[in-house]
C-alpha cells in the first residue's frame, strides 16, 4: 500500500495512546499483561487501515487480537479507527507497527491461536516469491508461533498468489481444513469479516479466494530456504 507521507502522523499515532504496543520487545512475550487476561491470542499480519481488525475484535470478544502493520502512516488510520470505536467494542485489540520478519522476536513459541493474512502483497516477480507472507520461511515461523492445532487463515483476490500458496501448504504437509475460490458465494461467508481490499475487489467482481490451514507440528526447512524476507 503506497501512500503520501501524512502530516503529523507521530502525533496522531500518539493520540491513540494505549492501543499501540510501542515496544513489543519490552513485554518479553507477556501479552496477557497488556490485555489484563490470558485469553487466546490472534494475530493479523498487514492490517492496513484496520477494518478487519476492528470487525474481528467485535466478532470474537472472548479472544485477544494483535494487528501488525509495517507502514506507520497506514497503521495510523487503523489506530484511529480502533480509537473511534473503542467504546462500542470489547477491549481486546492492540497494534504493533513493525515487520512480520521479526515476529519471533516478539511472540513466544506456540503462543498464537490463529494468524490472519489478508490480501498480502503478491510480489509477482519470481525472484521475490520468498517475500510472500505464505512463503515457506514464513510458514515455518508460523508453525513455531502457533499452538498445536492453531490456524492460518488466508484471503486474497490474486489467483496466482493463491494457487502458489496452496502448493506451499501442500508441499509442507499442512492440512487445508477449508478452501474456496469464491468465498462470497460460499456458505462459509456467513460471519466473514471483510477487509478494505476485499470490499474493493469484490465490488469489482473479483472472486475472493480463501484457505484455512492447520498447524500441528513445527516445520523444519532445508538450510537454503530458511532465510526470511526483509
Ligand atoms: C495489500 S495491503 C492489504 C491490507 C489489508 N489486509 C486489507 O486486506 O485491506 C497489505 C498490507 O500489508 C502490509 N505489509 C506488507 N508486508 C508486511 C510485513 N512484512 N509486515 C507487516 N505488514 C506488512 C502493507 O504495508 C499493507 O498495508
Amino acid at each position: 500500500m503506497r501512500m503520501r507521507k501524512k502530516k503529523h502522523s507521530a502525533e496522531r499515532i500518539a493520540a491513540c495512546g494505549g492501543l499501540l504496543i510501542a515496544d513489543p520487545l519490552s513485554l518479553h512475550g507477556n501479552f496477557g499483561e497488556i490485555f489484563g487476561n490470558g485469553r487466546p491470542l490472534m494475530l493479523e499480519i498487514g492490517c492496513g487501515k484496520g477494518d478487519f481488525a476492528v470487525g474481528l475484535s467485535s466478532a470474537e470478544p472472548e479472544k485477544n487480537l494483535i494487528a501488525l502493520e509495517r507502514v506507520p502512516d497506514v497503521a495510523m488510520f487503523a489506530l484511529e479507527k480502533a480509537a473511534a470505536t473503542a467504546e462500542e467494542r470489547p477491549d481486546n485489540l492492540r497494534f504493533i507497527i513493525g515487520n512480520a520478519a521479526y515476529l519471533e522476536d516478539w511472540f513466544p513459541p506456540h503462543s498464537l491461536e490463529r494468524i490472519y493474512v489478508n490480501f498480502c502483497d503478491p510480489w509477482p516477480k519470481k525472484g521475490y516469491h520468498k517475500r510472500r507472507l505464505t512463503a515457506p520461511s514464513f510458514l515455518a515461523a508460523y508453525s513455531r508461533l502457533l499452538v498445536p492445532g492453531g490456524e492460518l487463515r488466508f484471503k486474497t483476490d490474486n489467483s496466482d498468489l493463491f494457487e502458489w500458496s496452496v502448493e506451499q501448504f501442500e508441499s509442507l504437509g499442512l492440512e487445508i481444513t477449508f478452501i474456496t475460490r469464491d468465498l462470497h458465494s460460499d456458505p462459509a461467508n456467513a460471519g466473514n469479516v471483510e477487509t478494505e481490499y476485499e470490499k474493493r475487489f469484490s465490488s469489482m467482481g473479483v472472486p475472493i479466494k480463501s484457505a484455512h490451514v492447520r498447524f500441528d507440528r513445527e516445520i523444519v526447512l532445508p538450510e537454503k530456504e530458511k532465510k526470511n524476507a526483509e
